[in-house]
């Protein structure tokens, strides 16, 4: 099939490679020219494992391609909207501005009987709008809302073998061909046995936006308990452990620690209280205005905690920062809490050096204010205090022994409950985590 895909971000650009893998002629489109270039010489604009690789392969097959011209477009016949919906400034509501650009172009260019494919994160209801401007502009063109589930770290593999497919269809006949026509593209994915779930526009674009205020739900739970396990002494890692067993409860995303950041959850459950508000249905999502509190708290919290352990002042202490992406195998660092506090300690007068593994660079860019250094040895240089805030593997696995050796105090806070509390007391350190006794 001839596909093009609209927005070249995470989203989009792994989805192009991932359609091409699958066989399918495609196009990715970006207004970003150098993200273009940069994609087209089979270059990553962002960490993502294995994602260079495929880029690779598939554009050395041919058919796959990028270019900032929507006039390339003219040829596919199915279309994905993969543009980002960031949160408005000053405001929680998602910003609509990309979408409403990409489907203005794509408009020219569309033919009767293409079929246009929503996969950004929007607000219910955009969909039905976009469907109105569609047929009123191409009679004969449809639209269907696809949402996307993949995770950073896991993109590439997220969305060639998806857990489940769902296909938001318009009414009427118009649905039967939507429908087809994405089971061609996912031939493979369907053939494989992935459920499908087949829904009307609204309930395809909540399911995005449920899916992800559960997940953050989920992880705001396990640290309102570590709250409360500071107050009692109790120990949130092993009550994660012990309600985890039950499998209606299940252990995943139960990791107390700094919280959720990224570019799709905190921004994701903002957009859906706005959204529930414009609909009059604010009380049922009050819930999550909790839920982002909790999840703030924690980086206050942590902050405390390293001025606790600092003697009780942060000026002109030395604090080596192990993570600065939102999360580990991520260069990405929007919203991160790992770089939240990290900035928060230097303000308020600590030495910070930063060390992170991919997102060095995207730190120096955007944080030029913070010190970066390569390695957890140079962060860790004469320090008063080691914070492990992103749990990349190789900060795991750390020596503590020969870590020791580096720093004047052998204090360690784990922000992310990912340390070996055991191995680090055992080499002399003074291990504090959140929602856990003092080590
Ligand atoms: C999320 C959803 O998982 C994905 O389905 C959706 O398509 C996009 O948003 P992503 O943002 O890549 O994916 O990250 P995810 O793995 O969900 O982690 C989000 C944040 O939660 C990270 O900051 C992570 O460190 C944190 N987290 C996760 C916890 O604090 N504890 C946990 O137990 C799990």
């Amino acid at each position: 099939m001839r596909i093009s895909v609209i927005g070249c971000g995470y989203l989009g650009a792994v989805h192009a490679a991932s359609m091409a893998e699958l066989g399918h002629d495609v196009v990715g489109i970006d207004v970003d020219r150098s993200k273009v270039e940069a994609l087209q010489r089979a270059e990553a604009p962002f960490y993502e494992p294995g994602f260079e690789d495929l880029l690779g392969t598939t554009l050395a097959t041919g058919r796959l391609r990028f270019s900032t011209d929507m006039a390339d477009a003219r040829e596919a016949t199915v279309h994905f909207l993969c543009v980002g919906t960031p949160q408005k400034k000053g405001e929680y509501a998602a910003d609509l501005r990309y979408v409403d650009a990409a489907i203005e172009s794509l408009l020219d260019v569309l033919k009767p009987g293409d079929l246009v494919a929503g996969k950004s994160t929007v607000p219910v209801g955009t969909a039905a709008r976009l469907a109105e401007l569609v047929s009123g502009k191409v009679p004969g063109a449809m639209l269907a809302w696809n949402p996307e589930f993949l995770r950073e770290g896991f993109a590439v593999q997220d969305t060639l073998h998806p857990d489940r497919l769902v296909y938001g269809l318009p009414e009427g006949p118009e649905a039967d061909t939507a429908r087809a026509r994405l089971d061609e593209v996912y031939a493979a994915i369907v053939t494989a046995g992935t459920p499908q779930v087949v829904t009307d526009y609204a309930t395809a674009e909540m399911v995005k936006t449920a899916a992800n205020s559960f997940l953050a739900t989920k992880i705001s739970f396990i640290n309102a308990m570590a709250e409360l396990c500071e107050a009692t002494g109790a120990d949130v890692k092993l009550l994660a452990d012990a309600i985890g067993h039950d499998d209606r409860i299940g252990r995943k995303f139960l990791n107390a620690g700094l919280g959720f950041g990224g570019g799709c959850l905190p921004k994701d459950i903002r957009a859906f209280m706005a959204r529930a508000g414009e609909l009059g249905a604010d009380q049922a999502l009050a819930f999550l205005r909790e839920v982002d509190s909790i999840n703030m708290r924690r980086r206050i919290r942590m902050v405390e905690l390293a001025r606790e352990v600092c003697d009780g002042s942060l000026l002109g202490k030395r604090i080596a920062v192990l993570g600065a992406a939102f999360k580990p195998d991520s260069d990405d660092i929007r919203d991160s809490p790992a770089l939240n506090v990290a900035a928060q300690l230097q303000l308020q007068g600590a030495v910070v050096r930063v060390t992170d593994p991919a997102a060095g660079d995207n730190i120096r860019t955007s944080w030029p204010q913070l010190d970066v250094v390569d390695t957890p040895e140079q962060a860790a240089e004469r320090a008063d205090a080691v914070l492990l805030l992103t749990e990349w593997a190789q900060y795991r696995e750390l020596d503590p022994v020969a870590f020791g050796e580096l720093v004047t105090q052998k204090r360690v806070l784990d922000g992310r409950n990912a340390l070996d509390r055991d191995r680090w007391t055992a080499a002399g350190w003074t291990y504090r985590a959140l929602g856990r006794r003092a080590g």
